[in-house]
C-alpha cells in the first residue's frame, strides 16, 4: 500500500476506453505520430496536463446514495450533545429515512440520486458501490434497486449494486423480528437475484440491529444464491462481526471503529478487506478504527464515504484521504492506494479498475496539484480539474 510509483513527464494513450500507453511524453507524442493506426482515427483527443497530476478515479466502495429527504434535524440534535444511538432509539435514524424513501417515487430518488452521481464525479469519483437498505420491504427495496440499475444504465460512472434489505427492523416487524429475516431470506434475496439487481449482500451487524446470528443465517442464504458478501462491521460496539465476516469469506468488513484485537488479527490473515470510512467517525465524533495497526499486520485497507444523510454527509474521497492521514496515520501513499485499487478489490474489480496501467480501463483523473500528496494535504478543496472515464471526458 505504501509503493505508489510516481512518475514525471508522462503521457498516457488510451484507445476504446482501454490505457494502451504509458511513458515519457516526447517518446509517446513521436510514437503517436508515426503510428499510422492513429492517423486513423477520426475522434482523437488530445488533453495537455501540464503541470497536473494524473491519478486513477477514485473507487468509493461504500455508499448509500439512493435514499429520500434528509436529515439536517438529527444533525442539529446531535451539535446539542444527542448521540446517533438516542436518536435512532427514539424513532429517528434510519427510519425517518425509509419513510422519506418510501414515500419517493422511482423518478423522485432516480432524479435526486443522479444529481449526487454527478457531483460525486465532479470530485473524482469514477466507481461507486451503492447500497439499497431504506426501503425495508419487498416492494421499497425493489425499487431501490431499480433505481440503481438505471443509474448503472445511464450514468457514466460505474455502479455496483448491493443488496442491503438487513439494514434495520422496520416498524411493522418490531416485535416479531423473525419475520422480516424470513421475508429476507426467502422473498427478497430470491426476488433480487432473479432479477440480478445486486451483486453483494450487506447487512448491518449491530446490537438492536441484526445479531451475529441472523446475520449469519442472512448471509449464507445469499452467498448459497451466487451473492458475494459484505459487512456493517463492529462500528457502535465490537460485536465479532468482524470475526464472522473473516469466517464467511466475507469480499469485505466495514466500518470497523470498535473492532477488537483479535478482530484485526483475524482480517488481518485473510484475504477480507478491511474498509474504513473516516467520515462516519468525524461526522457522529466516534473513534476511528485501527488502521495503523490493520496495516502493519498486513491486512488490505480501502477508503470509502459511505455517503448517507445519517452517519456521513458527504462525496469526497479527497476528504477521505486527508482523514485517513491525519487520524488514521496513514501515509499519503497508503490513502491513495486505499482509495483506488483498494477499493477496487472490495469491489471485485481491480483487475480492470484502480490503477494508472496498460490493459486496465482509462479511468482518469487530472488534478491541479505538483504531487498527489497535495491532495489530502490541502483538506476540504477540490483538486480535480478533469475527469477521463472509459477513455471519455465527462468532466
Ligand atoms: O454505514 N450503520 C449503518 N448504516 C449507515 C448509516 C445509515 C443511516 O444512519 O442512515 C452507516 O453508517
Ligand atoms: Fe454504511
Amino acid at each position: 500500500m505504501n509503493q505508489v510509483h510516481t512518475q514525471s513527464q508522462m503521457a498516457i494513450v488510451a484507445e476504446n476506453g482501454i490505457i494502451t500507453r504509458i511513458g515519457d511524453s516526447r517518446v509517446v507524442f513521436h510514437e503517436v505520430r508515426r503510428d499510422k493506426h492513429f492517423a486513423d482515427v477520426n475522434e482523437l483527443v488530445i488533453l495537455n496536463a501540464q503541470g497536473m497530476t494524473a491519478l486513477p478515479g477514485f473507487v468509493d466502495s461504500h455508499t448509500h446514495t439512493v435514499f429520500g429527504g434528509n436529515r439536517a434535524n438529527e444533525f442539529a440534535m446531535r451539535s446539542a450533545g444527542k448521540t446517533y444511538q438516542e436518536i435512532a432509539a427514539a424513532g429517528g435514524g434510519i427510519i425517518s429515512t425509509m419513510t422519506a424513501t418510501r414515500n419517493a417515487s422511482h423518478e423522485e430518488l432516480y432524479i435526486i440520486a443522479k444529481k449526487r452521481l454527478d457531483t460525486m464525479l465532479l470530485h473524482g469519483t469514477t466507481t461507486v458501490e451503492i447500497k439499497s437498505g431504506y426501503g425495508l420491504n419487498t416492494a421499497s427495496e425493489l425499487k431501490l434497486l431499480d433505481v440503481i440499475a438505471e443509474l448503472a444504465h445511464t450514468h457514466p460512472m460505474t455502479i455496483v449494486p448491493t443488496f442491503l434489505g438487513a439494514h434495520a427492523f422496520p416498524p411493522e416487524h418490531r416485535e416479531n423480528r423473525k419475520k422480516y429475516i424470513d421475508i429476507i431470506c426467502e422473498e427478497m434475496l430470491p426476488e433480487v437475484k432473479a432479477r440480478n439487481l445486486a451483486v453483494f449482500c450487506d447487512i448491518f451487524c449491530e446490537q438492536n440491529y441484526f445479531s451475529l446470528e441472523d446475520s449469519e443465517r442472512i448471509l449464507k442464504t445469499a452467498q448459497n444464491m451466487g451473492f458475494h458478501i459484505k459487512l456493517h462491521a463492529d462500528q457502535l460496539s465490537a460485536s465479532g462481526a468482524s470475526q464472522l465476516g473473516v469466517r464467511l469469506g466475507a469480499v469485505s468488513v466495514d466500518h470497523l471503529e470498535m473492532t477488537s484485537a483479535e478482530g484485526v488479527s483475524f482480517i488481518a490473515a485473510s484475504d477480507t478487506i478491511a474498509t474504513a470510512l473516516p467520515g462516519a467517525s468525524f461526522f457522529l465524533k466516534h473513534s476511528y478504527p485501527p488502521v495503523r495497526a490493520l496495516i502493519d499486520k498486513g491486512a488490505t485497507v480501502a477508503l470509502a464515504t459511505d455517503f448517507n444523510p445519517g452517519s456521513s454527509m458527504t462525496y469526497s474521497m479527497q476528504m477521505m484521504m486527508t482523514l485517513a492521514c491525519t487520524q488514521m496515520r496513514m501515509t499519503p501513499e497508503e490513502a491513495l492506494t486505499a482509495a483506488t485499487l483498494n477499493g477496487a478489490a472490495a469491489l471485485m474489480l481491480s483487475h480492470e479498475r484502480g490503477s494508472l496501467e496498460i490493459g486496465k480501463k482509462a479511468d482518469i483523473l487530472l488534478c491541479d496539484v505538483r504531487s498527489f500528496t497535495e491532495v489530502p494535504y490541502h483538506f476540504a478543496e477540490n483538486h480535480v480539474v478533469k475527469v477521463i472515464k472509459n477513455g471519455k471526458v465527462v468532466v
